[in-house]
């Protein structure tokens, strides 16, 4: 923030994505990657202009021009400025559609960056609450976990409710800094149609599916606790489990597979895919033998690699 324009956070799901989306938990951490904006104004009158950049000048899209642009039109009405007219530079560090939570962390960061032009204060709640209205855009029917997340930019344990904020949120504070390997398929996936499929899976048979759900969302609590501990062994654990119950709901793909596979044998504690799936990405929490050899094993197999920690 500041200087430099304003910010959104990506982020990977540690535990609980899908079932989120049903009322069950899940725990979600911000990665050291960030869309950020920067807004001025523009002619008033007109459609937000938006250009894409990414930290070496080339273009880095978080999400779609069209998808961005219904974004910033949803954004300037909502703040009251519906005919100011915008102009928006946009810096992603962010892979698009790739289960990081480029598109909640772009509606962040515009819509910090626009009420700052306009000198509207907003509070964080608020700012999360509008980057709800726009991952509806994106999404469809988002459970609120990504625009939290993008906007507080801490691990957080999530849980969609009927409050009025639509959530409850618990901090989670580890320990001791707990190492990441977050590995891209290199697949674009569209969070909307896995969520769409686990939708219609559900709706055929709801008590199969609730099961599932049921049993992440136990997980979930006891991954809570594992971090709360800084216990990585037992962290990898249930995130081995999740996979398992993520594989039943068919939202994992060969390449996620691979990955997962690739990972545990490099030594990781645990290994799933994070976010909607069907590509997308993966996570790996490393062992006592580091990061460095998982991300060497995946980066040999061709994969793009990030490093992180939840702190
Ligand atoms: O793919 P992402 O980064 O948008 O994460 C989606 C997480 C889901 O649980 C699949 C959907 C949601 O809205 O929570």
């Amino acid at each position: 923030q500041g200087a430099g324009g304003h910010v959104g956070y990506g982020k990977i799901i540690l535990l609980g994505e899908h079932s989120v989306v049903y009322g069950r938990r899940a725990i979600a951490a911000p990665i050291g990657l960030t869309v950020r904006a920067e807004v001025g104004r523009g002619t008033p009158g007109q459609a937000p202009i938006i250009t894409d950049w990414d930290a070496d000048g080339s273009v880095q899209e978080p999400i779609s021009a069209d998808v961005s642009h219904r974004v910033a039109t949803l954004i300037a009405a909502r703040l009251g400025l519906p005919q100011s007219g915008v102009r928006v530079d946009v810096f992603s560090e962010l892979p698009r559609a790739s289960g990081l939570g480029a598109s909640a962390a772009f509606a962040v960061a515009l819509i910090r960056a626009t009420a700052e032009c306009f000198s509207i204060r907003l509070s964080d709640e608020q700012v999360s609450s509008l980057a709800f209205e726009c991952e509806k855009i994106v999404h469809g029917t988002p459970s609120g976990i990504d625009n939290t997340v993008a906007t507080f930019g801490r691990p957080i344990l999530f849980k969609k409710t009927d409050a009025p904020s639509g959530h409850e949120i618990r901090d989670i504070v580890t320990p001791n800094p707990i190492p990441i390997v977050i590995g891209l398929t290199g697949m674009h996936a569209l969070t909307s149609h896995t969520v769409a499929a686990v939708r219609a899976a559900w709706q055929q048979r709801p008590a199969r599916y609730d099961a599932i759900f049921d049993q992440i969302d136990s997980l979930v609590g006891e991954g809570a606790d594992a971090l709360r501990r800084g216990d990585t062994v037992e962290l990898g654990e249930l995130m081995n489990i999740n996979q398992g119950l993520l594989n039943a709901l068919q939202v994992s793909s060969p390449e996620l597979e691979q990955m997962v596979a690739i990972a545990r044998r490099a030594g990781a504690l645990g290994a799933k895919l994070t976010g909607g799936g069907g590509g997308g990405a993966m996570i790996a929490v490393a062992g006592s033998a580091g990061a460095e050899p998982i991300r060497a094993a995946l980066r040999g197999a061709g994969y793009t690699t990030y490093l992180t920690e939840i702190r």
